[in-house]
């Protein structure tokens, strides 16, 4: 996919997720997010970058273990999570430089940060390599990137969202998803920017859906094919629901669903 286009894909896709984002998904990335604050292990007093900060699930347990002596600012390609996020630490007092941007080109000067941290974002940029370079690029020597992301496919139950929607629109919706979370992808990139010391981790977490609406609002309503679904008309989405409910009936749990899940996180010193 050209990266232009898979970059406006994100923008606006994660613009029509944004309000359905941390109702279908805060509980379920929840122990992908605690194992990347673990690594990251965040200091009072520390100067953090968060990319891809979406509704501020991370941001805001950040801001609290940098406490007030600590300075974060926290980018997303998508004005309306920026939006979002912007809004809610208003209102919870919160303060923070939230500003829209790719993370493959960081606004911000050399070796400014102690800390680069990444939750579920980097799968989506169209060139991988390019942000993890930047991270290196904005750290101060000594300082640490942390990130993580999804693993891999086969261990992914919910994976055939991407064919069902991607036939539906001849094209593609995230090409690369899957290949940072298989093997040692994610820590070879690292390696690859220059980062030293790395050190990779791999977490087994099954989704729990309550209910059919609930797997389904998940995958349409809230994630990466937010876009494409909002132009599909009533008998295409009916289709494409139908058939991620097949691709996921193996995964019954009672009224609900129990979808295999699995992340990897990986940090590097700069
Ligand atoms: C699954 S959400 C994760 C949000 C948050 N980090 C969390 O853990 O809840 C993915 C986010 O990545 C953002 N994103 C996608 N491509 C991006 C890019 N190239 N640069 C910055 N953010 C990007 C999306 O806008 C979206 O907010």
């Amino acid at each position: 996919m050209d990266p232009r286009l898979q970059r406006r894909v994100q923008r606006y896709g994660w613009n029509k997720a944004a309000a359905y984002y941390e109702g279908f998904w805060a509980r379920q990335l929840r122990p992908a997010q605690d194992l990347m604050l673990d690594m990251a292990a965040l200091q009072p007093g520390e100067r953090v970058l968060e990319l891809a900060c979406g509704t501020g699930l991370v941001t805001f347990r950040a801001a609290e273990a940098i406490g007030a002596s600590g300075t974060l600012a926290a980018t997303d390609i998508s004005e309306d999570m920026i939006a979002s996020i912007s809004a809610d630490a208003a209102a919870r007092g919160v303060t923070a430089d939230f500003r829209r941007m790719d993370a493959e080109a960081l606004d911000f000067p050399d070796a400014s940060f102690d800390v680069v941290i990444c939750a579920l974002g980097l799968m989506y940029v169209a060139n991988p390599s390019a942000a993890l370079q930047e991270m290196r690029r904005v750290l101060a020597p000594g300082g640490r990137a942390v990130v993580v992301i999804w693993g891999a496919r086969k261990h992914c139950g919910w994976a055939e969202i991407f064919p069902i929607v991607e036939r539906r629109i001849s094209g593609d919706v995230c090409p690369m998803f899957f290949l940072l979370g298989t093997g040692d992808a994610l820590s070879q990139e690292f390696t690859r920017a220059g980062f030293s010391s790395v050190r990779a981790s791999r977490l087994t977490s099954p989704l729990h859906y309550a209910s059919r609406d609930d797997a389904l609002g998940a995958a349409f309503l809230g994630g990466p094919v937010a876009l494409a679904y909002s132009r599909f008309d009533d008998e295409t989405r009916e289709g494409a629901q139908a058939e991620y409910l097949e691709s996921i009936a193996a995964y019954r749990d009672g009224e609900g669903y129990l979808v295999p899940g699995e992340f990897v996180a990986a940090m590097g010193v700069k």
